[in-house]
């Protein structure tokens, strides 16, 4: 066991874990967090993205005793400080982004990272940096749509609702 302190969704977690325990486990199983979801647990689907300072990673290819002094974020903590969706989030539904809804914390968390980086990319970087994400359900074009309009290169669709 190894004693770790890191801040999660802007809360300090002081744990002993084993060296063993991964990420997306410790965030599931012993915060509670489980909108960070497992798809494959091989690293390929992306499902279970989320913000380790700042980056965008697979939290089922980390060891939570790596990241002693880290700072992580989750799905979770994506919407505005008054609970309302967050311009991408709004951006997946106006958008028709998600259809199961699986895949999607891992796109958010993936695109929350391109967008802060690159505020605005094009349709191909959109594309190349969902390249770890897989979605079985949307055929990826309204999630495209939805980084487009998050980004303001696309109306939003409250503007075709009058
Ligand atoms: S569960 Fe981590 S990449 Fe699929
Ligand atoms: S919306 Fe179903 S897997 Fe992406």
């Amino acid at each position: 066991m190894q004693k770790i302190t890191m801040t999660v969704n802007g809360r300090s977690v002081t744990a002993d874990v084993e060296g063993r325990t991964l990420l997306v486990d410790y965030l599931r199983e012993t915060l509670n967090l489980t909108g960070t979801h497992v798809g494959c647990d091989t690293s390929q689907c992306g499902a279970c993205t989320v913000h380790v300072d700042g980056m965008a990673i697979k939290s089922c290819t980390m060891f939570v005793g790596e990241l002693d002094g880290a700072e992580v974020r989750t799905i979770e903590d994506m919407e505005n400080k008054d609970g309302s969706l967050s311009a991408l989030q709004k951006a997946f539904q106006d958008h028709h982004g998600l259809q199961c809804g699986y895949c999607t914390p891992g796109m958010i968390m993936s695109l929350s990272a391109l967008l802060r980086h690159t505020p605005k990319p094009t349709e191909a970087q959109i594309r190349h940096h969902l390249e770890g994400n897989i979605c079985r359900c949307t055929g990826y074009a309204n999630i495209v749509k939805a980084a487009l309009a998050a980004s303001g290169q696309m109306p939003s669709a409250d503007a075709f609702a009058q």
